[in-house]
């Protein structure tokens, strides 16, 4: 259960995620890379540096002749090419060649910039992923999305590049805030309502656990988000077809994150989208009423929002037409077939958005 592995199309290979409880096995799972990477440049942000860099320079210097480590100002507002820019410039200095690694040490956003500068320096040298928040080890660590945003935009610049492995050691979320971690939950759950009911009947079961992040629970939730995950993305690279449904919640979601001016985190705007397309699933009859209600009291467990507060429905309703997965100005909603399996709907109603609009928004 300790380790997954994940077959990318790309590469025609497969690599390793480990899911662990501390960093000894790190040693070993950087000695089972080639003899010949001599160079490793540890990047992390100002808060994963404090935390995390001395113990893995420490590991990594037994292994390679010469780590370096790079750190930059934490948040969203560093990815971009000014700061991969810096990158660039640092790996010149320290000479890494085409032989080097690059290790990520952070949440989502140092994965996606290492990530990025991994693929493009030197037309593309090797990296690791120490993924730190909840949200990367159950999202970005599988599907080989780097990138940066640009002009405002999100994740615009970009590429598919996959890492050599991927080490997520549970302990590192036991320092990461509360409503971090409950982002990243959210989007665990996801999995289950779109891929796996089981899974959903795990959370069900073992809520306490899990959010006292007890060891062999969030190992669990790691493993089978990665798990569903991966599986997704096997089927569709390319995001052209299936990999939509991993957008359940994110239409509504994306809406609600650009008209919260961003205070809200990510993975909460998330939780209050799949509430709507929860509602609008049971308004078709998908599902029942009651499994809309357990959604609720699930995300509420988890200090998850479900509603939003003084939004006015229609600006929500608008919002939704730029996010940029609309195509040809017609909203197309993910929304579940039953529960653990979801489909992209592309013919609703206006009327039907509005109404599960209407649902989480509280006056
Ligand atoms: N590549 C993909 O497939 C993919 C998937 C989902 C999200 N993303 C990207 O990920 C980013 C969001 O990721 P995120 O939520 O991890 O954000 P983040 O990387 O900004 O981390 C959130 C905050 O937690 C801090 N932090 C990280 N680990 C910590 C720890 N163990 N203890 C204490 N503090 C810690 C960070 O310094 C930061 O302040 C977005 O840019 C998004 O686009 C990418
Ligand atoms: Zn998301």
């Amino acid at each position: 259960m300790n380790t997954l592995f994940v077959k990318t199309k790309q590469s025609q290979s497969e690599y390793p995620i480990y899911i662990k409880d501390d960093f000894s096995e790190l040693e070993k799972a950087f000695n089972k890379l080639d003899t010949s990477v001599k160079k490793a440049c540890i990047i992390a942000d100002s808060n994963t540096k404090e935390l995390y860099l001395d113990t893995i320079k420490e590991i990594a210097e037994k292994c390679f002749a010469e780590v370096s480590e790079y750190a930059f100002e934490a948040g969203e507002k560093s990815k971009n090419l000014n700061e991969i820019n810096g990158f660039y410039k640092f790996f010149v200095e320290k000479g890494l060649d085409r032989k080097s690694v690059i290790i990520a040490l952070g949440g989502g956003v140092v994965g996606d910039m290492a990530g990025f500068a991994a693929s493009t320096y030197m037309r593309g040298i090797k990296f690791i992923q120490i993924p730190t928040t909840l949200l990367s080890q159950v999202d970005s660590s599988v599907g080989g999305k780097v990138g940066v945003d640009f002009l405002g935009n999100k994740n615009m610049i970009g590429s598919f590049y996959q890492p050599e492995f991927v080490y997520i050691n549970v302990k590192t979320l036991n320092t990461l805030p509360y409503n971090q971690v409950a982002a990243g939950m959210a989007e665990a759950i996801k999995y289950g309502y779109i891929a796996d009911k089981d899974f959903l009947d795990y959370f069900k079961n073992n809520m306490c656990k899990i959010k006292e992040l007890s060891s062999n629970e969030i190992k669990h939730v790691i493993y089978t988000s990665c798990k569903a995950k991966a599986y997704v993305v096997s089927k569709d690279e390319k995001e052209t077809g299936l990999r939509e449904i991993l957008n359940f919640g994110h239409t509504f979601g994306h809406s609600i994150e650009s008209l919260s001016d961003f205070e809200l985190l990510h993975g909460e705007c998330v939780a209050i989208g799949m509430i709507s397309a929860l509602k609008l699933s049971s308004d078709r009859g998908y599902i029942n009423q009651s499994d809309l209600e357990f959604a609720e009291k699930l995300f509420k467990f988890f200090e998850l929002p479900v509603k939003v507060q003084n939004f006015e429905k229609d600006k929500i309703f608008r919002q939704m037409f730029f996010d940029k997965k609309t195509k040809n100005n017609k909203l197309n909603i993910i929304l579940l077939k039953e529960l653990g399996s979801a489909y992209t709907e592309k013919n609703v109603s206006d009327s039907e958005i509005l109404e599960a609009i209407e649902y989480i928004v509280k006056s």
